[in-house]
């Protein structure tokens, strides 16, 4: 009753813009979420990826009560110790030669910055983007996602933009001249369906910039912070971006986002950018915190190992609903014949939250932490339901 209370108070009063579930959740530990009624869920969605360490860490959760009762707001304008330990850690954990950071409260506004520094710096505007991909929903990062559903209604966008298909390197050699600020591209594109880029492609586009004297952008907001089974999905290839975009994971599930600029990207001036939130203390300690968590757990290494094992489990789940199983690390998709949702239902039912990317993939981004156990209870469920004709 309570419950019915709740949802019908938040459904009276909220924007509309989120496709909500019939599932109230109260509390979370690890990879582990309890709704309303106290039953427990194998948690898949992991916060939309910003769970890596897992739910309500108390390492993390004591750094926030800490730093909240020193400060929790400090413009940039003054010099902060946490803000600047951050840094200088994030920094450090970057590709060589990327050793300044622009601090923001979300992912949308890293990539933001990241076209502003561009085109900034490159003195141009085009910017080139790739179908599928997905950069967050504000204008500037709305005109380089893809999705029509999210862009139509918006119109006009950000001039200047231009989307060139993913993985194909003549088709972005074509559109690349010295006009070009910059290119943005995802490691794995996540929310346009778990697609992995190739060593050739991205490789071969950070050429293709540094030829036309382009800046690469890599989008790691959701593939950061160990989610692929590196630390940067970009390890993989090795890749030399001249700015890189993360959020998300970065602060154990505080809101907070940078981009960190390489050695292309020009001196930046007071005052061509900036943000109140952006560098507080209080998601700065909650960042050294969660990266603290990442290193001693060895969450990238678990990742790297808990991935191989899920993914081989479901690339074994004999059913002709299944299209492809791929992904990178915990970062999964299981492409199917159909739309997710009806199986999205059967695996809550199953006590397995999952997530869509597009109409028919469903994606599994579990917390780094989550148990042996755990996996196999989700492999049981998965394979259940997508070999069970009635999902
Ligand atoms: C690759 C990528 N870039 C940018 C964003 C936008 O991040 P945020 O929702 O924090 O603004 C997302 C969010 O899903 C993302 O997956």
């Amino acid at each position: 009753m309570q419950e019915q209370n709740n949802q019908s108070l938040e459904s009276s009063h909220t924007s509309g813009v989120y496709a909500k579930r019939d599932l109230t959740i109260v509390r979370g530990q690890g990879a582990t979420l309890w709704d309303a009624q106290g039953r427990a869920y194998i948690d898949c969605v992991g916060g939309q990826g910003t769970a890596n360490i897992g739910h309500a860490h108390p390492v993390v959760a004591a750094a926030i009560a800490k730093q909240a009762q020193i400060l929790i707001s400090c413009p940039e304008m003054f010099y902060n110790p946490q803000r600047a330990a951050l840094l200088a850690r994030l920094t450090a954990l970057a590709p060589r030669r990327m050793s300044r950071a622009f601090l923001t409260n979300s992912g949308t506004e890293a990539v933001e910055a990241a076209f502003k520094f561009a085109r900034y710096s490159t003195k141009r505007k085009k910017i080139i983007a790739a179908m599928r991909g997905f950069h967050g929903r504000s204008m500037g990062a709305l005109s380089a996602t893809w999705n029509k559903k999210y862009r139509m209604p918006f119109m006009p966008l950000v001039p200047e933009f231009q989307h060139v298909p993913y993985n194909n390197l003549d088709k972005l050699a074509a559109v690349m001249d010295d006009e070009i600020a910059a290119v943005i591209l995802e490691v794995v594109q996540g929310e346009g369906g778990v697609h992995l880029g190739t060593a050739e492609y991205l490789q071969g586009a950070q050429q293709l910039c540094r030829q036309h004297g382009a800046l690469l952008i890599i989008d790691e907001v959701q593939t950061g912070f160990g989610r692929t089974g590196k630390f940067f999905a970009l390890e993989h290839y090795g890749l030399q971006p001249d700015l890189l975009c993360v959020a998300k994971s970065i602060a154990g599930g505080f809101p907070m986002g940078a981009v960190l600029l390489g050695e292309r990207v020009i001196s930046l001036p007071p005052g061509i950018h900036g943000s109140t939130f952006g560098g507080n203390p209080l998601a700065a300690a909650a960042a050294l915190a969660a990266l603290d968590v990442l290193k001693k757990e060895e969450l990238s290494q678990k990742a790297a190992e808990l991935g191989q094992t899920l993914m081989a489990a479901l690339q074994k789940i004999e059913s002709p609903l299944i299209r492809e199983v791929r992904g990178l690390g915990l970062m999964i998709g299981i492409e199917i014949k159909q739309k997710v949702t009806p199986y999205l239902k059967a695996l809550t039912e199953r006590g397995v939250l999952a997530l869509p990317a597009g109409l028919t993939v469903i994606r599994l981004l579990p917390p780094l932490v989550i148990s042996r156990e755990q996996i196999d209870s989700v492999i049981t469920a998965l394979t259940e339901v997508l070999t069970q004709a009635d999902g």
